[in-house]
């Protein structure tokens, strides 16, 4: 693989009818950390999610993932890039009629050619790494909202892949549960070498758990830089993002006693 991001946007552009939602946005997005895409509700984000694996094509620019143009690829070699993705999709609803372990076992039993056996042993696993173990049999009802991202994770990382997509992972949760999220999400990129790119409209969390932030706003990337960076940008429009999020008293400081910026 050649030495550039894992993932590249290049003055990516979208519409739908009328609407601008993606105007020019560059980006690029580096293996092996995690990148958090912030920005205000309706700003686009999960678009841009939905551009790099592929799921919606730009009107016009470039989205190359693993040096691949996604847009001019192959029906056969998009599936090869999304095969090393895992997603989980902002309203990505678990099964209701279906087990824990049968919505973790999904994939497998889509995309491998694994037996039943090798299939419970890899959920069990994986329910194991996101700290739900012995839970297989049980009803996907019976799970809180925290419990249920887990299980959302759990199946997003089921077929091993490089890359983890993670849409609003604090999105409903109270903040302890959070929290434990942002845990785990540093525990797989420890451990499993796994990439995350978490899309937030959320900075506390993101603070908490990015190597690099990225801001969408106007259709546009308007700052991206390792958080330390980042939150010391001087872009009045990330200022005011910060300010608003953070309850920071001015706009010049105040990050210090930040989680993980100490
Ligand atoms: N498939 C679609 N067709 C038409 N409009 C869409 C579509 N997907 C998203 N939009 C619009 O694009 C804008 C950005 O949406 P989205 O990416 O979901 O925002 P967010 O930053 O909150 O994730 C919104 O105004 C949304 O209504
Ligand atoms: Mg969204």
């Amino acid at each position: 693989m050649s030495e550039g991001p894992l993932i590249r946007l290049v003055d990516v552009s979208k519409r739908f009818g009328d609407l601008v939602v993606l105007d020019g946005v560059s980006l690029d997005i580096p293996a092996g950390e995690t990148t958090a895409i912030i920005g205000p509700s309706g700003t686009g984000k999960s678009v841009l999610l939905k551009h790099i694996v592929g799921l919606l094509d730009p009107d016009a620019g470039e989205v190359r993932c693993f040096d691949v143009d996604m847009a001019r690829a192959s029906e056969a070699e998009r599936y090869a890039v999304r095969r090393r993705f895992g997603m989980l999709f902002q309203h990505g609803a678990l099964f209701d009629s279906l087990s824990v372990g049968e919505n973790v076992a999904f994939p497998l039993e889509h995309h491998t050619s694994m037996t039943a056996t090798q299939r419970r042993q890899r959920v069990d696993e994986v329910l194991a790494m996101v700290e739900l173990p012995d839970t297989f049999d049980r009803p996907t009802t019976a799970l809180s909202g925290g419990q249920r991202k887990r299980v959302g994770l759990a199946r997003a990382i089921v077929m091993e892949p490089e890359v983890v997509l993670f849409d609003e992972p604090n999105s409903g949760l109270d903040p302890l549960t959070s929290d434990a999220i942002d845990a785990l999400i540093r525990n797989m990129k420890r451990k499993l070498g796994i990439t995350f790119v978490i899309i937030s409209h959320d900075i506390v969390g993101t603070v908490a758990v990015a190597d690099h932030i990225a801001m969408l706003y106007g259709g546009k990337c308007i700052a991206q830089g390792p958080t330390a960076e980042f939150v010391r940008s001087e872009h009045p429009m990330v200022r005011r993002f910060l300010q608003r999020n953070l309850a920071l008293p001015d706009g010049t400081g105040g990050v210090a006693g930040l989680p993980g910026l100490g």
